[in-house]
C-alpha cells in the first residue's frame, strides 16, 4: 500500500464531503433568502442579518461562518460584518444571472432523499418513474438548466438553425417535448410573439407548474401545455421541435425521434440539447463535470428511462455520437452540432 495515495484519497473524499456539506448550506441559504438579503442590504453582522430576515441570530452565526470558510462570504474583521461580493451574488443570489447556480445546487437534496429507493432499484434492476422522484429533483432540474436556456436558447441556439427564427417570428409552430416546468416554452413565446408554442410532458405535476408559470408571465393564452408522451403529441407539421435535456430520459428515444420526424414540417428542424459529453468514454471521464453528470444520470435519468416502455437508458453522458445514430435511424438525413456550453451540447437534426 502506498501511504501517500491513501492520504490523497482521504483528502479527495474530505473535499467531496465538504462540497456536499456546502451544497446543503447553499440550499439552506437559498431557501431562507439569505443570499438575496446580503445582496440587497450589503454586508451584515449576524444581528443585522437577523433583523433583515427575521431569523434567529445564533443559527445565522453558524451559517455565516460556514459560508465564509467555504469562500463565498468575506468576513470583515474590523466591523464583524460578512460581505457577499458581487461575483458571488451572481452565482448565489441573482436568479436572473446567467451564472446563477444556487437553484441548481438544490437538486442534490432530491438525490440524498432518493438513496434508499435507488439502492433497492440497484438490487432489482427496476426503474424509478420520473414522477416518483423527490420534488427537489423537479425544481432543481428547472433551476439548473434555466440560466443556460435564458442566456442562449433564443439568442444563440435557435439563430444557429438556418431559417427557423424567421419562421417562428412569422407565426410558425414550435413544440417543446419533455417541457418540464415550461422554462423554454416561455422563453420561446416571449422571443417570438407570433409563434404558436406547445409544451408537452408526460408528468402531470410539471404540466400544472408550467401552466402556472406561463400564467404568471402573462403568457397563459399564448402557450398550450399538455400532458402527452414524447411519442403521443399531434404530428402537425411543426417548424421546430425541441428536446431539451430530455432525450436521454426517455425509455424509447428512437421512437421519440421517429415521432418528431413525422411531426416536423418538411423543412423544419429538431433541436436536441443534451448534457455536454465526449463520445470517447475514456476522455469523457476527464471532463470536469463528468462526476456530477454521472451522478445525475444514476439518480434520476437512468432510473426514469428504465421505468418506461422501451427500457433503453442512454444515460446522461451518452454523447453526440449516440444521438447522431438515433437520428439517422429515425430518418433524419442531416445532423450538426451547432453550439456547446460547459453544461450542454446543442444539436440540429433535419429531415
Ligand atoms: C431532465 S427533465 C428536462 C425538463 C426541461 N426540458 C428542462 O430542461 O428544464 C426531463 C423531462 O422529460 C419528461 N419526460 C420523461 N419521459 C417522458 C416521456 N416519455 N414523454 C414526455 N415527457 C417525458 C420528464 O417529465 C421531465 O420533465
Amino acid at each position: 500500500m502506498n501511504i501517500d495515495l491513501i492520504e490523497q484519497h482521504v483528502h479527495g473524499l474530505l473535499g467531496a464531503m465538504t462540497g456536499a456539506a456546502t451544497t446543503a448550506m447553499v440550499a439552506l441559504g437559498d431557501r431562507l433568502g439569505l443570499y438575496r438579503a446580503l445582496a440587497a442590504g450589503g454586508p451584515a453582522t449576524e444581528e443585522e442579518l437577523a433583523a433583515r430576515t427575521g431569523l434567529a441570530p445564533r443559527y445565522l452565526r453558524e451559517w455565516l461562518s460556514q459560508q465564509a470558510a467555504a469562500g463565498f462570504l468575506v468576513y470583515q474583521a474590523d466591523d464583524g460584518r460578512y460581505e457577499l461580493p458581487a461575483e458571488a451574488a451572481a452565482v448565489l443570489a441573482d436568479e436572473a444571472s446567467p451564472a446563477f447556480l444556487a437553484g441548481g445546487a438544490t437538486i442534490t437534496r432530491g438525490w440524498f432523499a432518493g438513496i434508499d429507493r435507488l439502492a433497492e432499484a440497484f438490487r432489482t434492476g427496476a426503474g424509478i418513474p420520473w414522477h416518483e422522484q423527490d420534488p427537489a429533483v423537479f425544481d432543481g432540474t428547472e433551476r439548473f438548466f434555466r440560466p443556460g436556456y435564458t442566456a442562449s436558447l433564443t439568442t444563440e441556439w435557435i439563430p444557429a438553425l438556418p431559417g427557423v427564427a424567421d419562421r417562428l417570428a412569422a407565426g410558425g409552430r414550435v413544440a417543446d417535448v419533455g417541457c418540464g416546468h415550461g422554462v423554454a416554452a416561455i422563453l420561446l413565446a416571449r422571443a417570438y410573439p407570433q409563434a404558436r408554442v406547445y409544451g408537452y410532458d408526460f408528468h402531470d405535476r410539471s404540466i400544472q407548474i408550467a401552466r402556472e408559470r406561463a400564467g404568471q408571465a402573462g403568457l397563459g393564452d399564448r402557450i398550450r401545455f399538455e400532458r402527452l408522451d414524447a411519442t403521443g403529441y399531434p404530428a402537425d407539421g411543426f417548424d421546430l421541435i425541441c428536446l431539451l435535456d430530455t432525450l436521454h430520459d426517455l425509455g424509447d428515444p428512437a421512437a421519440a425521434l421517429a415521432h418528431a420526424r413525422k411531426a416536423l414540417a418538411s423543412d423544419g428542424a429538431v433541436l436536441v440539447v443534451e448534457p455536454n459529453a465526449a463520445d470517447d468514454y475514456t476522455a469523457n471521464l476527464g471532463n470536469p463535470l463528468a462526476a456530477l453528470s454521472y451522478a445525475a444520470s444514476t439518480f434520476q435519468c437512468t432510473p426514469a428511462a428504465l421505468a418506461q416502455p422501451g427500457g433503453v437508458a442512454l444515460g446522461a453522458q451518452a454523447g453526440p455520437g449516440a444521438v447522431r445514430e438515433l437520428a439517422a435511424d429515425a430518418g433524419f438525413s442531416r445532423f450538426r452540432q451547432v453550439a456547446q456550453t460547459p453544461v450542454n451540447v446543442v444539436l440540429e437534426l433535419r429531415p
